[in-house]
């Protein structure tokens, strides 16, 4: 599997990165991070040049990262500091620095080339500033699957009516039209319209939290895709009685679930997500509840997934290589993104 590399991936929620060393693997390779004296997390290749250690394995002297073996030692940029024994640093004696970036309690890290990272093209949402709204984080949720399969079920509304019965999802939206459309910068937009139905299972279980709808209500969700990674939701519902039009959301109990995908290698993928929402903005309670509603609807996005992946992997029969693909009208938005992937691996490959 390909990867793209030159963009920014989440690394971690700001709460993941300390004094102490942590690892992790992304795009396939393995990264030790720390946080310096000042705060800022370096991210460096968890591979010592000598004799194969990782890094991780060491300790923190100040800033530099002390190999576990044979001490030799690397500044947070990357480059020698000191190799016991003697006093010549080898031109070797280096390792890959990755750029880091930290807004909204989450790092980031670019994989690509170190020159072409560019903090103004990191991920941002207005709503994430916004007084109106407040954020709050899950827990790390990993796939034993690929991100491609991930990413496709982020731009896919059709299957929370099967997938998602009791959260997401009811049967009054199984034959509705979808629109999918790819804006002009490559982000690709899916997209349903639910009116005058009972309001879904997650929107029931925040009536304790000043969710309280009468009657039937008007749905709205809206999948954007900024590929590679970083999946918005944004849904909601209105009474009927609001005739609530997209622009005028905010009037609506509105939510944005936002994925941030990090490959971890071909057959693995992290899925960071959080919300954000725009009602019991004080109530501390609601950002649990929330979680404990999103978890039971992830937790069967991740029975699916991985299942799939199993599949993807077992020997095909001569008989189902020659069978074409089922593809039908609600892929619109996966074989978009897929296309926009596409693209993107060959634009790397052809500047390389
Ligand atoms: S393996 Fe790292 S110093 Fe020897
Ligand atoms: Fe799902």
């Amino acid at each position: 599997m390909q990867f793209i590399h030159n963009s920014w991936y989440v690394a971690g929620w700001s709460k993941e990165f300390t004094r102490e060393l942590s690892k992790a693997t992304i795009l396939g390779e393995n990264i030790v991070f720390y946080r310096t004296e000042a705060g800022t997390v370096t991210a460096l290749e968890d591979r010592c040049p000598h004799k194969l250690l990782p890094l991780s394995e060491g300790r923190l002297i100040g800033d530099d990262l002390q190999c576990g073996y044979h001490g030799v030692t690397f500044g947070c940029d990357g480059k020698c500091v000191r190799v016991p024994g003697q006093s010549v640093l080898p031109k070797s004696a280096w390792v890959r620095h990755f750029p880091t970036f930290e807004r909204h309690n989450i790092v980031w890290i670019w994989m690509g080339d170190e020159g072409k990272a560019d903090e103004s093209l990191v991920f941002d949402l207005p709503e994430l500033s916004s007084p109106d709204y407040a954020p709050h984080q899950g827990n790390p949720l990993p796939y034993a699957s690929n991100y491609l399969n991930v990413a496709d079920n982020l731009c896919d509304p059709a299957h929370v009516s099967f997938v998602h019965p009791t959260t997401l999802g009811n049967p009054e939206m199984e034959d509705l039209p979808i629109d999918s459309e790819m804006t002009g910068d490559g982000t690709v937009i899916t997209s349903r319209w639910t009116r005058d139905t009972p309001p879904v299972g997650v929107f029931q279980g925040l009536s304790g939290f000043g969710v309280n709808f009468r009657g039937n209500v008007d749905r709205w969700q809206y999948y954007i895709m900024n590929v590679p990674c970083v999946a918005v939701i944004d849904f909601g519902s209105a009474e009927v009685s609001q005739e609530i039009t997209y622009d005028r959301r905010a009037e609506g109990v509105h939510i944005y679930a936002i994925h941030f995908l990090t490959p971890v290698d071909e057959f693995r993928t992290i899925d960071r997500w959080m919300h954000v929402r725009n009602f019991a903005l004080q109530d501390k309670a609601v950002g649990g509840a929330m979680n404990d509603l999103f978890n039971v609807a992830f937790a069967e996005d991740k029975v699916i997934l991985e299942a799939i992946q199993i599949e993807e992997r077992r020997p095909r029969s001569a008989e189902q290589e020659q069978r074409r693909p089922l593809r039908i009208a609600i892929d619109k938005g996966s074989n978009l993104y897929r296309r926009r992937i596409d693209e993107l691996i060959k634009q790397e490959q052809v500047n390389d």
